[in-house]
């Protein structure tokens, strides 16, 4: 039997997706390359935002066109959307036979085993399970995946989140915070290094609350940075109000970990912070990113925005406008506040225009990219270490610095995995552009 997956949404999300494919590999099914020669496709997907719904629904829609060649193909919805939509998603696609959460990617292939034909269908959507402390993964299947390098691998070390910012759905389909054991972790790790991987992202909601027994994330990132074999460490993501200088202490001490942090600001209003329940200020912000400077040296710092939450202002978005420009990111996701039911922001009037979201966000938009242009001219002249990732649709080489930064390096030939040192000579802002100056 053979499975096609797609994943969207959040690197949480594709690891799931790994892990859902690494558990019917286990089993014996076999991946297939594209979806016309399945017998079994999978959409795993996410909710965070409408935008994200829309698209998950309608990717599967268009799949489902190959049942008039194949009628005896059996889909299936996975993850955040799945337990986010809950058996109602039946109705809004008929054709579905398999609905699980992130909850139950553990017993999947026990699930799969009850579908027989086109007219089966099986749902799991119970949270527990995999969001207890101790989860395995499962196999070690690692697959492709387009912003990360062949080198590099995700390790989730927590699941869930026990934040409730106002306007977002996770704790409600992903259940409260559990962190995995640190030895299994640790184990995972070394497993990757001996497969040959030397780039770990870490993945949790909101890694700085790890906690296992004795472990806080410093600690954890510590030990796995001083894996033998691995080169670069990464972590996603941090909550502003949970960074501490115990964390950018290990950053700055430990080689393999990366001066990268993603910071999710939100917004730069502090009566909007509040309204969102982010447990922080833009003082408190504004602070931890001057400390973050100064205790490693060459920080890329990224970020989360939302435009057009319930009641945000024109002095509110000014005041983010601001201090985008003040902080100066090196890249930001930035998305127009869509209203999730169940959060409780829900509740609240969606109060900004549409139109005016759209224009706050391409303002928004213009002034992160402006920073990052900045950012990223500063870097003209500097010699980086690269890890060559691909190459991109020119057929050009690219490699990524240790912060992080995507780095074209035309005209030459390079070996997907493997390290050089560049000097940059061009800057963009998206991207960077650079010569092998040492392999
Ligand atoms: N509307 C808009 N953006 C949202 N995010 C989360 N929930 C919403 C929502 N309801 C954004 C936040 C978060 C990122 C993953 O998605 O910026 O950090
Ligand atoms: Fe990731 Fe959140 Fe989307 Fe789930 S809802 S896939 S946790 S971004």
């Amino acid at each position: 039997m053979r499975l096609y997956i797609e994943s969207q949404g959040c690197q949480m999300n594709e690891r799931d997706a790994e892990r859902l494919a690494g558990g019917l590999l286990n089993d014996g099914w076999r991946l297939a390359k594209n979806p016309a020669e399945a017998d079994l496709i999978l959409v795993n997907a996410c909710s965070v935002r409408e935008k994200a719904v829309n698209h998950a629904l309608g990717r599967l829609r268009q799949l489902f066109g190959l049942t008039r060649k194949r009628p005896n193909l059996l889909f299936g919805l996975t993850g955040c959307l799945a337990q986010h939509l809950g058996t109602e998603a039946r109705e809004m696609v008929p054709r579905l036979n398999l609905l699980t959460g992130p909850g139950a990617i553990k017993r999947l292939p026990v699930l799969i085993k009850t579908l027989h034909g086109p007219d089966d269908f099986a749902f799991d959507l119970d949270p527990a399970d995999d969001l207890t402390p101790v989860f395995d993964s499962e196999g070690d299947y690692r697959s492709a995946h387009p912003a990360i390098g062949p080198h590099a691998a995700f390790v989730t070390i927590m699941e869930g989140c026990d934040n409730r910012c106002a306007y977002c759905v996770v704790p409600y389909l992903r259940g409260p915070e559990a962190s995995r054991a640190p030895e299994v972790i640790l184990a995972e790790v070394e497993h990757l290094t001996q497969k040959g991987f030397s780039e770990i992202i870490l993945l949790g909601q909101n890694v700085n609350s790890y906690r296992s027994n004795s472990y806080r994330f410093p600690r954890l990132l510590r030990e796995v940075a001083r894996i033998p074999g691995i080169r670069r460490v990464r972590f996603i993501t941090s909550h502003p109000k949970d960074l501490s200088r115990k964390l950018m202490k290990v950053m700055d001490s430990e080689p393999a970990v990366c001066e990268q942090l993603h910071l999710p600001l939100q917004s730069g209003s502090d009566r909007i912070l509040r309204a969102m329940g982010r447990g922080y200020t833009t003082g408190h912000y504004r602070k931890l990113v001057q400390l973050a400077r100064e205790l490693v040296p060459g920080l890329t710092l990224t970020t989360d925005l939302i435009v057009g939450f319930p009641g945000e202002s024109e002095e509110d978005f000014q005041q983010t406008l601001e201090l985008v420009r003040e902080i100066g990111f090196d890249s930001a996701f930035m998305f127009k506040y869509s209203p999730r039911p169940g959060t409780p922001a829900a509740e609240l009037p969606d109060d900004v225009p549409p139109e005016t979201k759209q224009e706050r966000l391409v303002k928004i938009i213009g002034a992160v990219t402006e920073s990052a242009f900045r950012r990223n001219r500063e870097l003209v002249g500097e010699r980086l270490e690269l890890i060559v990732e691909g190459t991109d649709k020119r057929g050009e080489p690219y490699g990524r610095t240790r912060g992080g930064k995507r780095v074209k390096l035309p005209g030459e030939i390079h070996r997907p995995g493997s390290v050089c040192v560049a000097e940059i000579t061009g800057a963009g802002p998206r991207s960077l552009t650079g010569r092998q100056v040492e392999a």
